[in-house]
């Protein structure tokens, strides 16, 4: 099976950086370098404060945007949270749900993801599923465990149809803002069998077209070997999404490998 039926996508995680002016300067600076290219997919995610100032900053733009969590409800009383129409009406193409960080910090557990999985695809967001195991999974040999836990429970009650919108991006934790990078054997490892159980709950025409992005300190310098992998469809960026060179830098080098 070829990887040619999928586009590479390299997406941008800002986390908790950047309000919204310096947020708008940077999608400038990315606009100007790659705004006009498609050759690959690029998404900026920054915080929910700086979404409406990068939304018109990159009005025109191949650059799509996406937020980085959702409350999986229309509307109502659910103080602080923000909802998937409300993404929407931001220009939101695409939600982060069930990063590492806020399966750690918040507590998030697959059940909750789950629900906002379903939530976003019901407002035609697509969600990218951030899986991977810690350290001491990774060590007590849990890795596959541990992830397809997180798939078997962040994608129940998904059609085939519906996921070819799902991106999953496996994330191991011990590799995110450490500068500890999976190597390419090992992350292909990880999303060979990803891919699998992908065609074994989707069949293989739904997991042909879906990516599995790799993120954990992905760099310029890390991501040409990671990227050129059968099963590794683009990234998933923190540290270096947040300066437009290197972002940049990522985008080119996948479509490099074009
Ligand atoms: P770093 O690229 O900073 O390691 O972060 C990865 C990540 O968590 C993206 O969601």
């Amino acid at each position: 099976m070829s990887k040619n039926i999928r586009r590479y996508l390299i997406a941008g995680n800002w986390k908790m950086n950047k309000t919204a002016s310096e947020g708008t300067a940077l999608v400038r600076e990315i606009h100007h370098e790659i705004g006009h290219q498609s050759d690959v997919g690029a998404v900026v995610c920054p915080p929910f404060t700086a979404l409406e100032s990068c939304a018109k900053a990159l009005e025109g733009s191949t650059v799509q945007l996406g937020a980085q969590n959702m409350y999986p409800k229309s509307e109502g009383a659910y103080t602080g949270e923000v909802s998937p129409l409300m993404l929407r009406s931001l220009f939101c193409t695409y939600v982060i749900l069930g990063h590492s960080e806020r399966r750690e910090y918040f507590k998030e557990s697959d059940a909750f993801i789950n629900e906002k999985v379903v939530a976003a695809l019901d407002s035609s967001l697509k969600p990218i599923l951030c899986v991977g195991e810690t350290l001491e999974q990774r060590e007590a040999d849990e890795t596959t465990t541990v992830v397809e836990t997180q798939l078997a429970g962040g994608l129940k009650g998904i059609t085939a149809d519906q996921a070819e919108n799902v991106v999953i991006a496996y994330e191991p934790v011990w590799a995110i803002g450490t500068g500890k990078t999976a190597t390419p054997d090992m992350a292909q490892e990880v999303h060979g069998f990803i891919r699998k159980w992908l065609e074994g709950n989707f069949g293989e025409a739904a997991a042909s077209k879906m990516r599995i992005l790799y993120g954990g300190s992905m760099k310029p310098a890390n991501a040409r070997d990671l990227l050129a992998k059968e099963d590794i469809d683009g990234g998933l960026i923190g540290g270096a999404s947040l300066q437009a060179k290197s972002f940049v830098e990522l985008v080119t080098i996948a479509r490099s490998l074009v």
